[in-house]
């Protein structure tokens, strides 16, 4: 089995980029330590609390946030970074051809019941005429980014990773201490019966997202014709990785829950970073009107609706919002 650095200079990336990339799978590999230990480590909960030798305990989400900041400053090749934790950019090396944007921990409620969670991370070229406590600099499309992927924390740790060429999977042999390719090219099935969406907010969304699901819940009766099955595991990184491995639509549109946040999603966090990663394994990614990665970001936290997934099944649902 490969090791990464070998499949990215294949793939003609850049050593820099390269470098970059093994330092935050370093720190997602002290996450995923971490992760495994549980409440061994006294980090599960919401509270900063102490613990029984009276140190003072840190959410996992902020031990992770601190960690990638960290290491990622270090490099020296990033001019700023910008986390779904941290309300302001965070500068770093004013001559940095890069910018890293992460969410530390995703699906964070899942880490007190032992399920899965993972670390998004995208990158993005830093233009050199901007200062590095600049944030226009993150306002880029995702079509921007040079690379983009995902850790998953769960039985294994697992890598999703696209440089552009295509969306490789790794595993995380901890004998060896590093990834592993372990599929040399994800492939989203263009045909599905599975879709993925919280159907707690049903009464919540727009027209065009309640007929849809209701044409797919009628199932062999209604116009689809054939029955669709549904999962949701409250993770973003947890349902796209089921959509690499075997397909599927994965949805969190707009809704009326909380007219202040019509959107749940973070469009550089979360949207782009898993388009990228989708698109480059033959799947869509739009929000119902618009290829997702074509957003030109007007703010570095804004949120976006997100519906990706197999191709046909995708198509499908974006056309129930041209109707
Ligand atoms: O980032 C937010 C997130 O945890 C996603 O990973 C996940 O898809 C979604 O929220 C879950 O939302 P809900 O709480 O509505 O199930």
């Amino acid at each position: 089995m490969r090791r990464i650095s070998p499949v990215l200079q294949q793939d003609g990336v850049e050593p820099d980029l390269i470098a970059l990339l093994k330092t935050i799978l370093a720190a997602c590999r002290e996450i995923a330590f971490r992760v495994s230990q549980g409440e061994l480590a006294g980090v599960l909960g919401s509270t900063l609390g102490e613990n029984i030798q009276g140190e003072t305990q840190k959410k996992l989400d902020v031990i992770a946030n601190e960690l990638l900041k960290e290491v990622i400053l270090e490099t020296g090749v990033v001019k700023a970074i910008s986390s779904e934790e941290e309300d302001t950019i965070v500068a770093g090396n004013p001559k940095g051809k890069y910018l890293v944007t992460f969410d530390p921990l995703d699906g964070s409620s899942n880490t007190d019941i032992n399920s899965l969670i993972g670390t998004i991370f995208s990158i993005l070229p830093a233009d050199p005429a901007k200062e590095a406590d600049d944030a226009s600099l993150f306002l880029q499309p995702g079509t921007a980014q040079v690379a983009a992927g995902y850790v998953l924390y769960g039985p294994s740790t697992m890598l999703a990773l696209t440089t552009g060429h295509g969306t490789r999977l790794y595993t995380l042999d901890n004998t060896y201490g590093g990834f592993l390719l372990t599929e040399d090219q994800a492939a989203i099935p263009k045909y599905t019966t599975e879709f993925a969406i919280n159907m707690s907010n049903q009464r919540f969304w727009q027209e065009p997202m309640q007929h849809y699901i209701a044409d797919l819940l009628l199932g062999k009766t209604g116009t689809r014709g054939k029955n669709f099955n549904m999962r949701w595991i409250a993770a973003m990184v947890g349902d796209v990785h089921r959509v690499l491995c075997r397909g599927g639509i994965f949805a969190y549109p707009t809704d009326t829950k909380d007219p202040q946040k019509p959107d749940k999603l973070r469009l550089m966090y979360e949207a782009n970073p898993m388009s990228f990663l989708v698109e480059q394994a033959g799947g869509v990614s739009s929000t119902g009107y618009q290829r997702i990665m074509e957003i030109i970001p007007i703010d570095i936290h804004q949120r976006v609706a997100v519906i990706l997934g197999s191709k046909h099944e995708v198509e499908t649902c974006i056309g129930y919002h041209k109707a």
